[in-house]
């Protein structure tokens, strides 16, 4: 039973996404501890009602960015947690983390990378104006989303998109590969060689390529 500690500083629709894939039964894990830098992130309600622990942890309570990374790390390893899942957490994560969880830390973001990094991708494609957009789940290293890329999937951007629309529609595939990525790390098939993400036995699924809902 893999043992994941969740980060996130809002909504947590993501965060929903994993606890009805586990509560399924379609991923063999256990969320141990989920762990916001918001007070107020509605993520927390989703995990007091699926009896998941949680913890706020104050970024300003620490001298720097490093002791707060280092507090984190203490909380997931006392809980011997063994895949830290970043579900909408909007801050880079430091040094203390990283090397607690190498290759270990999974990120989902809303473009496809190497495209449109940091905050609004979504908002990023519709002003660049790329035709076709999506979301990315990676590996966390010590760059703002550079990381080895597991799984991506592809929405078209459409002429009229708004960045509230394009994001709803890139919102509904995140919360089907980003479980999906999870599955696969539980199942051991995800191995990492340098850049690249070898996934063993794996069959492309076709959310990868086509969106039915596209508007
Ligand atoms: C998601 O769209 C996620 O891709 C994005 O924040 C949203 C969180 O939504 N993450 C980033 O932009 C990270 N740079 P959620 O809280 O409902 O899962």
């Amino acid at each position: 039973m893999l043992r994941i500690g969740v980060l996130a500083s809002g909504r947590g629709s993501n965060f929903q996404a994993i606890i009805d894939e586990i509560e399924a039964g379609r991923i063999t894990a256990k969320i141990e501890i989920l762990i916001v830098d918001n007070p107020n992130a509605y993520a927390i309600e989703r995990a007091k009602k699926h009896g998941i622990p949680h913890l706020f942890i104050n970024p300003k309570d620490f001298e720097t960015k490093e002791k707060f990374y280092e507090r984190i790390r203490d909380e997931l390893l006392s809980r011997e947690v063994e895949l830290v899942v970043l579900a909408g957490f909007m801050r880079i994560v430091r040094k203390p983390l990283l090397e607690a969880y190498p290759n270990r830390i999974m990120n989902i973001h809303p473009a496809l990378l190497p495209s449109f990094p940091g905050l609004h991708g979504q908002r990023q494609a519709i002003d660049y104006g790329v035709k076709i957009s999506g979301c990315t789940v990676h590996f966390v290293d010590e760059g703002v989303d550079t990381g080895p890329i597991i799984i991506q999937a592809a929405v078209p951007v459409h002429p009229d998109d708004t960045e509230e629309r394009l994001s709803e529609r890139i919102l509904k595939l995140e919360h089907k590969i980003f479980p999906e990525a999870i599955r696969l790390f539980a199942e051991g098939r995800l191995k990492v060689e340098g850049r690249k993400v070898k996934i063993e036995n794996y069959r492309l699924p076709e959310i990868q390529f086509t969106n039915p809902e596209t508007r």
